[in-house]
């Protein structure tokens, strides 16, 4: 069997062909000339698989796409605070090449619009690095995001710095304020190179999937960045990665995402895929007019809006019921699903309510694929009540999801392979600190 996917793909891509409206952007006079056919998109799930349509091997240079990417790169380098000082994240509600800055602070308003990206690619790497050295960096980075090695289209980074009057004055506003601590046209040359990495729409679903995938690439399998940088970032995007057409982008499509002037448009959905998409003609936000439709067909076609409401919580319940009777009886709590802290509040109001007259209670995880940090705490203290309620409380867990199972101070919990009568073998499990005790089956029934 062929995976439906890239059909669905290419289907999506010959709906949107007919658009022909926007303009490939013409103030780099080098992205005027793209083929403004050229059409492409890519999912990259957060286990690696690839799946594509169109033109998506066709490199094209980066451009605003790499904002997120260096903006990460500058938080990993510099850590938070010293970034945060130079740099907002209110969103502007304006134009990417607007020249403004924050009244009170003089700090651009976000990483995305030219103003803080400008001031982000300045603060890669280390204090004081070669400006020289610090590009190297930012495409080093950029390439780890990608998981292949990255290179500058020189003609459009030309091209670029030829016209980048506009960004040279906010690179001159910017020291002014102090903002910037050198030479701007120096860092606006350094800027210029990184908007002119090229990539392709396999590269920049990659990129997008590390983003989705806590900042591990799903190829090489490489940290690029932390979580905490993964999560500011991510919020980042989903505030301002679309300029003045944010608000728009949030209803409608609600993936964090990046546009790029040259056609490109990446988003990132936490945990699930990367997604690219690549057309040249660009609407007057400078977003890439295909792809804007692409992502809004994709968010609705497959439930993708980030504010969509998990079923997950609701369904973590899977029954209350008993076990056998008299003094053998059990009462189980059989959960289901991932497990984060609307579904352990479920069971600990289940818990509370039922006021189980069994004395034994098992709490049964043979169903659930993840219990979260805060779940395992609070599932752990529902135990440790149980057990000063004078319960002999029961974790069912064939596959040890969770970890470290100490109630801690008075509480007991016997860890079973599965709710039942007769002998059932323990499961293998390495022997972890505070594990009170390990079993078979409850007994019972
Ligand atoms: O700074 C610039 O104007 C370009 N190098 C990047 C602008 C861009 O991609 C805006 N995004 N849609």
């Amino acid at each position: 069997m062929q995976s439906v996917i890239p059909d669905y793909l290419a289907e999506a891509l010959g709906d949107v062909e007919s658009d022909t409206s926007g303009e490939p952007a013409d103030y780099i006079p080098e992205l005027a000339t793209a083929d403004p056919e050229l059409l492409g998109a890519v999912f990259a799930t957060v286990d690696g698989e690839v799946y594509g349509a169109g033109d998506i091997d066709t490199e094209f240079t980066i451009q605003s796409i790499s904002k997120p990417f260096v903006y990460a790169l500058a938080l990993t380098d510099r850590g938070f605070d010293p970034v945060l000082a130079k740099v907002g994240v209110e969103p502007s509600g304006e134009a990417f090449n607007r020249i403004s800055l924050e009244s009170d602070t003089g700090r651009p308003f976000n990483p995305m619009i030219n103003a803080g990206a400008i001031t982000t690619h300045s603060l890669a790497g280390p204090a004081g690095m070669d400006p020289q050295e610090r590009v190297e960096r930012v495409v080093r980075g950029l390439s780890a995001f990608a998981g292949r090695g990255l290179r500058v289209d020189e003609r459009v980074c030309v091209s670029e710095m030829e016209h980048a009057h506009r960004n040279l004055a906010i690179a001159y506003m910017l020291r002014g304020y102090d903002i910037l601590i050198e030479d701007p046209r120096v860092v606006v040359e350094g800027y210029t190179r990184q908007c002119s990495v090229l990539v392709t729409a396999r590269d920049l679903a990659m990129m997008a999937a590390t983003l989705a995938h806590r900042g591990v690439n799903p190829l090489s399998g490489e940290r690029v960045v932390s979580e905490p940088v993964v999560r500011q970032v991510l919020s980042v995007m989903s505030t301002c990665g679309m300029y003045d057409a944010a608000g728009d982008w949030a209803t409608q499509v609600g993936i964090p995402a990046k546009s790029g002037v040259a056609g490109g448009l990446i988003g990132a959905l936490p945990g699930q895929i990367g997604i690219a998409t690549f057309s040249p003609r660009l609407d007057p936000h400078g977003n890439s007019v295909r792809g804007v439709s692409l992502f809004e067909r994709f968010s609705s076609d497959m439930g993708l809006h980030v504010m969509e409401v998990p079923a997950a919580a609701r369904a973590t319940l899977r029954s209350n019921h008993v076990v056998g009777s008299g003094p053998d009886a059990v009462r189980v709590l059989q959960l289901q699903g991932g497990i984060g802290f609307a579904g352990a509040e479920r069971v600990v109001r289940e818990a509370v309510t039922t006021a189980p007259t069994e004395t034994r209670v098992a709490l049964d995880l043979t169903m659930v694929y993840v219990v979260d940090d805060v779940a395992r705490r609070m599932l752990l203290e529902v135990v440790r009540r149980l057990t000063l309620d004078g319960h002999q409380v029961y974790l069912v867990d064939p596959d040890a999801i969770m970890p470290d199972p100490d109630p801690g101070d008075g509480g007991r919990v016997t860890v079973v392979s599965e709710v039942g009568q007769g002998v059932v073998p323990p499961r293998e499990a390495a022997p972890r600190r505070g594990r009170p005790e390990e079993g078979g089956g409850v007994p019972g029934s």
